[in-house]
């Protein structure tokens, strides 16, 4: 049997199979066989996030990673990495099947309701798509089913008042200012942004209004065109005037405007392929394939397959619009964020590339060595997060290698992508 034909796509698709099937209970069952370093992730993630829950007791408070005396700093629910933590928990009791795990998930998914209502920026699709997103596969209750579409509903429309039809793009963020102050971005899209069309996709297929795909489908065309350089490398912002025309190509997170933003690779990656799932248009797979392969064949991308924070640091020919000097460590860090998702969307890209294999087995090294001492933490330790070595952006000089909860929603996410293909 192919490689590609031993996998049902649907499962990657919230909320379709694995809720109608009742495999999630099933997957207790399926562990049995598999691979020992998904059982032992899983209960270092048991063990960490019952310490998280111990910690945050607030709900309007979010976890997000830790402050440099080790203890946890949170967001509030404007902000873009709220779902996360609720996704997480959606994932371990996906695994395990444990009530506690469905209890804990729900709370701090309904902790998020308001957050329906976030038209500030973009963000709205990682949000409610990763929290609500996940807990429509689990709940039985017609009731909250009920609330929960209404409320994914009303968070696809939050996500459409960006939408500009004569630029054809989502706006990801209000007027913002480039680093080296010489532009003043006023329409600025970044390559995260494919992250928000899954919702999107979702909604229009939840109430058969086409509306909210077409939207997504024109942010991907866009996007296609103008994020990526001739190699399949990204730009991180690309920034358009009221027709739609192209300003500037620059970053904001990564190194300099020319370079290669890791976690921006990432979401390219993860963004096409899941884009190709919900349209089955062959150029988002090209796209999501390109932008892989200059993934896994960049001479910088280190043997663990981990890669530094950005592709190109302190390469010849590249240059900051920052003071990189003053952010400087002894060694460039490494982003296990970018590690994660990366692997996420690799293996689900693996299940629909003519030569998934190769995909497959750049994701399994990935999260082998995610699952090693490096990275994954010792239990009672790195606050209660499952993952070491992240950055947020070292250009605001925040978050630099530190956990970070959306390391740990694709890490596991990607260990479930993977056990189901393992089969
Ligand atoms: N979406 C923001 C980031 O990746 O840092």
């Amino acid at each position: 049997m192919g490689f590609r034909m031993r996998v049902r796509n649907s499962y990657f698709r919230k909320g379709v199979l694995i809720a109608a099937s009742g495999l999630a209970m099933l997957i207790p069952a399926l562990c049995v066989g598999q691979t020992n370093f998904i059982k032992n992730d899983f209960t270092v993630a048991e063990k960490q996030y019952r310490n998280l829950l111990k910690t945050s007791t607030d709900i309007t408070q979010f976890p997000r990673t830790t402050n440099k005396d080790g203890s946890v700093r949170s967001t509030d629910v404007w902000d873009w990495t709220q779902g996360f933590f609720a996704g997480g928990l959606w994932y371990i009791y996906e695994y395990t099947g444990k009530p506690e795990w469905k209890s804990a998930a729900t709370k701090w998914t309904e902790a998020l309701e308001q957050a329906q209502f976030l038209t500030q920026h973009h963000d709205v699709g990682f949000v409610m798509y990763c929290s609500y997103g996940n807990a429509i596969r689990f709940e039985k209750d017609p009731k909250k089913l009920e609330l929960y579409h209404k409320i994914l509903i009303q968070s696809a429309e939050s996500a459409l008042t960006r939408f500009d039809p004569k630029v054809g793009l989502i706006k990801s963020w209000n007027t913002k200012a480039s680093w080296d102050k010489k532009t003043t971005w006023k329409f600025p899209v970044i390559i995260d942004n494919m992250m928000n069309l899954e919702m999107l996709c979702y909604v229009s297929k939840l109430t058969g209004n086409p509306k909210y795909k077409e939207v997504a489908i024109s942010h991907a065309l866009n996007t296609m065109k103008y994020h990526f350089r001739p190699d399949f490398s990204t730009y991180h912002v690309v920034d358009y005037a009221p027709d739609g025309k192209v300003l500037h190509q620059q970053t904001n997170q990564g190194y300099s405007d020319n370079s290669t933003w890791a976690r921006g690779q990432g979401w390219a990656i993860y963004g096409f392929t899941m884009m190709y799932r919900e349209t089955k248009d062959k150029r988002f797979l090209n796209a999501a394939q390109k932008a892989a392969d200059f993934y896994i064949n960049h001479p910088n991308l280190p043997k663990d397959k981990i890669p530094y924070w950005d592709f190109n640091a302190e390469q010849k020919g590249y240059k900051p619009d920052f003071d990189y000097n003053a952010n400087k460590l002894s060694y460039i860090p490494r982003d296990a964020s970018a590690g994660s998702l990366t692997a996420s969307g690799l293996l689900e890209l693996s299940t629909f590339a003519k030569d998934g294999k190769k995909y497959f087995t750049q994701a399994e090294l990935m999260l082998k060595s995610l699952s090693g001492n490096g990275y994954l933490a010792k239990p009672g330790t790195n606050g209660g997060f499952i993952l070491k070595h992240s950055v947020g952006s070292l250009p605001h000089k925040s978050e630099i290698d530190v956990p970070l909860i959306y390391a740990d929603y694709y890490f596991l996410e990607a260990l479930l992508r993977y056990q189901k293909i393992k089969g």
